[in-house]
C-alpha cells in the first residue's frame, strides 16, 4: 500500500519553483504575487489562506492579504478586485470562498481578469479548460493532476468514478480525466447528491481510481472500494472533538482505516490532496507571471 503523501509531492513541486523565483531574484526581476483575499474570519478559510501566504513565502513569492470584514459589501469588494486587476504588480487575485450570502459569487469570479484568475474558476478559463486550450486548471483538480504525476499513476483506459459535481473540485477533475492530456484519457464516471446511494456504491465498487470531494466525513468505507484501487480523498471537513487540543479533528471523506486495508495507494487526511492544492494555486501565480510582457 502506497501513501499518497501529499508533503512530498507538493514539496517536489515547490522545490522547481523556488528555483525559478531565486533565479530570477538573482537577475535583479521581481518574483510573482499573490494577492489572496479573505471576508470574515471563518475558521477553515483563516487556516486555508494562512498556509497559501506562508507557501507564497516558502517559494519565493510575493504575497497580500487583503481581510473584509463579513459586512463588507459586494460594491467595495469588486472595486478591490478591479484595483488588484489594475496593479501590474500583482500577478494572480484570489477571493477565498465561501463568501456571506449577501455577496454574489458570480459576480465575484468574473470580476477577476482571467489573466489573474488563478483559481481558475472564471467562467472564459473554465471554457479554456472544456476544450483543452492552455488555461489557469482550478487548483484541487490541478493539485490532483500533480498528485498523479508525482507518483506516476497511469490514468488512461482507467475507470475513474468521480463523487462530487461542485464547480470547484467534482465537475473540473472529471472533465480534465476524461480529456486528451498526459493525466487523463480516463473511462469517467461521475455520482452526486442526486444518484441513488446504491447506485454510487455499485459505481464505487468498480472504480480503478475513486477521487471523493463531497464534504461528508467518512463516506467512503471498505465495502466500496476495489481491491488495488487508488483513493483520492479531497475532503476536508473539521469534526468537533473534545480531546483533541483544537477542539477538533480534521476528517476527509473517506475512511483511511478501511481504506488502506484494500486499495493499493491512498491520499491521506490532512497531509494528502490539501498541500497539492497549493501547489496547484503556486504554479498558477508563476503561470499568470509568466504570460505578462512587463516584468519590472
Ligand atoms: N474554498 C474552498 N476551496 C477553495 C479554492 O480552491 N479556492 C478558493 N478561492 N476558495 C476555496
Amino acid at each position: 500500500m502506497l501513501i499518497l503523501d501529499g508533503k512530498i509531492a507538493s514539496a517536489a513541486v515547490k522545490a522547481r519553483l523556488l528555483e525559478q523565483t531565486k533565479a530570477l531574484a538573482e537577475a535583479g526581476k521581481r518574483t510573482p504575487h499573490l494577492a489572496a483575499i479573505l471576508v470574515g474570519n471563518n475558521g477553515a478559510s483563516e487556516t486555508y489562506v494562512a498556509s497559501k501566504v506562508k507557501n507564497c513565502d516558502e517559494t519565493g513569492f510575493g504575497s497580500s492579504l487583503i481581510r473584509f470584514n463579513d459586512d463588507v459589501t459586494e460594491a467595495e469588494l469588486l472595486a478591490k478586485i478591479n484595483e488588484l486587476n489594475a496593479d501590474h504588480s500583482v500577478d494572480g487575485i484570489l477571493v477565498q470562498l465561501p463568501l456571506p450570502k449577501h455577496i454574489n459569487d458570480e459576480k465575484v469570479i468574473e470580476a477577476i481578469h482571467p489573466d489573474k484568475d488563478v483559481d481558475g474558476f472564471h467562467p472564459m478559463n473554465i471554457g479554456r479548460m472544456v476544450q483543452g486550450f492552455d488555461t489557469f486548471i482550478p487548483a484541487t483538480p490541478y493539485g490532483v493532476l500533480l498528485m498523479l504525476e508525482h507518483f506516476n499513476i497511469e490514468t488512461k483506459g482507467k475507470h475513474v468514478v468521480v463523487i462530487g459535481r461542485s464547480n470547484i473540485v467534482g465537475r473540473p477533475m472529471s472533465i480534465l480525466l476524461s480529456g486528451e492530456r498526459p493525466q487523463g484519457n480516463a473511462h469517467v464516471t461521475i455520482c452526486h447528491r442526486h444518484t441513488p446511494k446504491q447506485e454510487t456504491i455499485k459505481m464505487a465498487q468498480q472504480a480503478d481510481i475513486l477521487i471523493v470531494a463531497v464534504g461528508i466525513p467518512e463516506f467512503v468505507t471498505a465495502d466500496m472500494i476495489k481491491p488495488g484501487a487508488v483513493i483520492i480523498d479531497v475532503g476536508i471537513t473539521r469534526v468537533e472533538d473534545a480531546t483533541a487540543k483544537k477542539g477538533f479533528r480534521i476528517k476527509g471523506d473517506v475512511n483511511y482505516e478501511q481504506a488502506i486495508t484494500k486499495a493499493s495507494a491512498v491520499t491521506p487526511v490532512p497531509g494528502g490532496v490539501g498541500l497539492m492544492t497549493i501547489a496547484g494555486l503556486l504554479k498558477n501565480t508563476m503561470k499568470a507571471y509568466e504570460g505578462k510582457f512587463y516584468h519590472v
